[in-house]
């Protein structure tokens, strides 16, 4: 995947090779790290502009560290991030602002994100009072805009998160990162915690909210569902790395990571093989991303891993226009 350049049409966010790892420590006593938890691992990847890239994959396979690490919420171990083509890896001689403006993210549960001490419409202005040089009238307006945005009344915006329902924090916590009038916004698992009927709506928000402010979104869902009403592209991770990544209709009708195909089990498999053989359920646990097996980070799990799977990283290669798959033996799920 190309990196260079600042074109306005090239992608909003790049990475390369972006890696963070956490250190893990002895015991309290000893400072020094001994081994460390490969959360992110070599992960490149594009956000395009004003469209949805879902990142999908189980539970512990590194979306939000990745998400954090993309927007500089937290520093990587190693390699490079692009926004708009500049380079913002190492913030140095960047304005940092103008550039936490630019990248905003919604958490999965408001109640940890959103104070319960202030009024809503305070929870609002505080980014626009932090990132940006306005006016009081100026900050004003921009709440009583986003506030409409999301569909919330002036009455409303005087109580505190407490008195809100789940929905309506969650609306809260979406006004907060448009009002900053940001490029991207990421949603980590933003319907999950809500009531179905509510969820519903709220993607239906996300969707107008995409249209009017030209944003683009990197949406970390577990629910294929999700993935799939709301995005253009998927990205699926395993165990820190991307394994699967194209257009979001060519992934979900014909997956070819033979962890992808497991992943969205409920999609007809035509080839009668590959129905067969991942009839024979995945065996084992999702690996440590402390100690992960070697190359193919999926061979002790993978139907179709031959020796060559434990010796070797199989790299992402584009099997057709955008669609990328890593897996030595990607002709096996066609
Ligand atoms: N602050 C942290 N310190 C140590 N390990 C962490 C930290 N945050 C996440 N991890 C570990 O990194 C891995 C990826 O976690 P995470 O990015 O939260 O995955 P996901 O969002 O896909 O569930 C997990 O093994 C998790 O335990
Ligand atoms: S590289 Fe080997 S182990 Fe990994 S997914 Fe492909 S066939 Fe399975
Ligand atoms: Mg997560």
């Amino acid at each position: 995947m190309e990196h260079e350049g600042s074109t306005s049409d090239g992608p909003l966010l790049t990475t390369v090779e972006l890696s963070k790892y956490y250190p893990i420590r002895r015991s309290f006593l000893s400072r020094s790290p001994v081994r460390f938890v490969r959360a992110v691992d070599k992960v490149s990847i594009e956000l395009p502009r004003k469209k949805t890239t879902a990142v999908v994959g189980e539970s512990g396979s590194g979306k939000t560290t990745l998400a954090m690490t993309m927007i500089l919420a937290i520093l990587p171990t190693s390699g490079k991030i692009f926004f708009e083509g500049r380079e913002i890896t190492s913030k140095k001689g960047q304005n940092s602002k103008e550039l936490y403006r630019n990248m905003q993210m919604v958490f999965q549960d408001p109640d940890s994100s959103l104070d319960p001490r202030f009024r809503i419409k305070d929870l609002i202005a505080e980014p626009l009072r932090g990132l940006l040089h306005l006016n009081e009238q100026a900050i004003s307006d921009q709440v009583n805009e986003s506030l409409e945005a999301v569909g919330l009344s002036q009455e409303q915006s005087v109580r505190r998160p407490a008195q809100l329902s789940g929905g309506q924090k969650q609306r809260v916590a979406i006004a907060r990162a448009i009002a900053t009038k940001p490029k991207l916004v990421v949603l980590d698992e933003p319907t999950s915690a809500l009531d179905a009927s509510v969820q519903a709506q709220m993607l239906k928000l996300l969707l107008k909210l995409q249209n009017t402010y030209e944003l683009s979104y990197m949406l970390i869902t577990h629910n294929i569902a999700v993935a799939h009403y709301l995005s253009d592209i998927i990205a699926v991770m395993y165990t820190g790395n991307l394994v699967e990544y194209g257009p979001t209709k060519t992934v979900l009708r014909k997956p070819r990571h033979p962890y992808t195909i497991t992943l969205i089990s409920s999609t007809p498999i035509p080839n009668p093989l590959v129905r067969n053989l991942l009839k024979t359920e995945i065996r084992g646990e999702v690996p440590s991303a402390i100690n992960p097996p070697s190359g193919c980070r999926f061979h002790p799990r993978c139907p179709f891993a031959e020796k060559r799977c434990s010796e070797e990283v199989p790299p992402l290669r584009e099997i057709s226009p955008g669609h990328y798959v890593a897996c030595h033996f990607v002709d096996k799920t066609g």
